[in-house]
């Protein structure tokens, strides 16, 4: 009796909603992230553990040991949904409230918001929104080589190609770095490209929405899109697209050494906008990681 009544009073309490995304037609997102308005501490909710999983990906939780994925709301829940909703100026209310849950069904980059700088332990940089990865990789050398590689075909090199190089073009314009294609049978400094689920990173995309591209920090170079999304390559990109340009400049801002930026003006913003230009955010991180110090 008890457990029943229990659950007919939080069924009534909370309204649980199932968000696709903000897109339109996007009925068949598989990775719709289910999350419910209202739900706070002390209650346990069946998919639950998936907004924690969410957290987690992002860098919200300061140790792996802080996360128990039940489905139960806890107060490490709480104090990880208090840093996210702190570090995308929302509420901070520790709930989930329509705000949050809008944002977290937002398409994103995949790389996290927050890195466990021991140095900087779990405080967010509030002198400037930019930001850079734990310890400040850079490279070393200015003039750098890229390549074309993808294990999915989703567009051609031919069509790939000029996008990538306006892109660059982006960064070079602000910077002294130059980037130049590299001969097929040569290495190259960066290898950007199209994969699907697995793909020999320890970083699996997870389909259709959500998660759209990451990259990885200096000297890495690898610059990975999530062949599983609608991606865009004329300027015309409809709502349900993924303009290839703009996520490829934010990426691109990754491999160079750049995390994500709070304003949402910048191209480091983590959710995706279409956007062709830097804002004056990123270019303030850029010239401060290579010139500032
Ligand atoms: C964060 O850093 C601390 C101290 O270096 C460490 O104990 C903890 O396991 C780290 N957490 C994660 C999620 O890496
Ligand atoms: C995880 O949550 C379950 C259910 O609330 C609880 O029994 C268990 O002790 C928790 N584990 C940790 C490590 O906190
Ligand atoms: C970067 O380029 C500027 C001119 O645009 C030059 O003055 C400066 O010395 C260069 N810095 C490095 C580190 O190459
Ligand atoms: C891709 O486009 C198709 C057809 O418009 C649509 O059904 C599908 O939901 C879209 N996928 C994503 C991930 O937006
Ligand atoms: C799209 O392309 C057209 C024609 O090339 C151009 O006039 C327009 O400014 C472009 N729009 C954006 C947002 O880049
Ligand atoms: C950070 O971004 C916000 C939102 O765009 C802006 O109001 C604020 O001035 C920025 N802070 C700095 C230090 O640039
Ligand atoms: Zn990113
Ligand atoms: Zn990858």
């Amino acid at each position: 009796m008890a457990p029943n009544l229990s659950h007919h009073i939080i069924s009534q309490a909370l309204l649980l909603l199932i968000i696709q995304s903000l897109f339109v037609n996007s009925e068949s997102h598989s990775r719709s992230l289910q999350l419910f308005e209202g739900a706070q501490k002390g209650y346990t909710f069946k998919g639950l553990n998936h907004v924690k999983q969410y957290l987690k990906a992002f860098g919200y939780y300061y140790s792996i040991n802080d996360v128990n994925f039940t489905d139960h709301f806890d107060s490490l829940l709480e104090s990880a949904l208090k840093a996210y909703q702190q570090y995308y100026r929302l509420e901070v209310t520790g709930k989930i409230n329509s705000d949050t849950m809008k944002k977290m069904s937002t398409p994103r980059c995949g790389v996290r918001d927050v890195f466990n700088d021991s140095n900087d332990g779990f405080k967010f940089r509030m002198v400037a929104n930019y930001t850079f990865f734990n310890g400040m990789p850079r490279w070393n050398k200015r003039q750098l080589t890229y390549k074309l590689r993808s294990s999915a075909y989703v567009i051609s090199d031919r069509q790939l190609r000029p996008i990538i190089a306006r892109a660059f073009g982006k960064w070079a314009d602000v910077s002294n770095f130059t980037f130049r294609e590299a001969w097929v049978f040569n290495p190259s400094d960066i290898v950007v490209g199209f994969h699907r689920r697995f793909h020999w990173d320890n970083y699996p995309f997870d389909g259709p929405g959500n998660i759209l591209a990451h990259a990885f920090a200096p000297e890495d170079g690898r610059l990975h899109y999530d062949a599983d999304e609608n991606w865009s390559t004329n300027n015309l990109t409809r709502l349900d697209q993924i303009d290839v340009e703009s996520v490829s400049i934010h990426e691109i801002g990754h491999i160079l050494g750049l995390g994500h930026s709070r304003d949402p003006n910048a191209i480091m913003y983590p959710y995706y906008r279409l956007k062709r230009n830097l804002g004056q955010d990123d270019i303030d991180g850029i010239r401060a990681l290579y010139f500032g110090r």
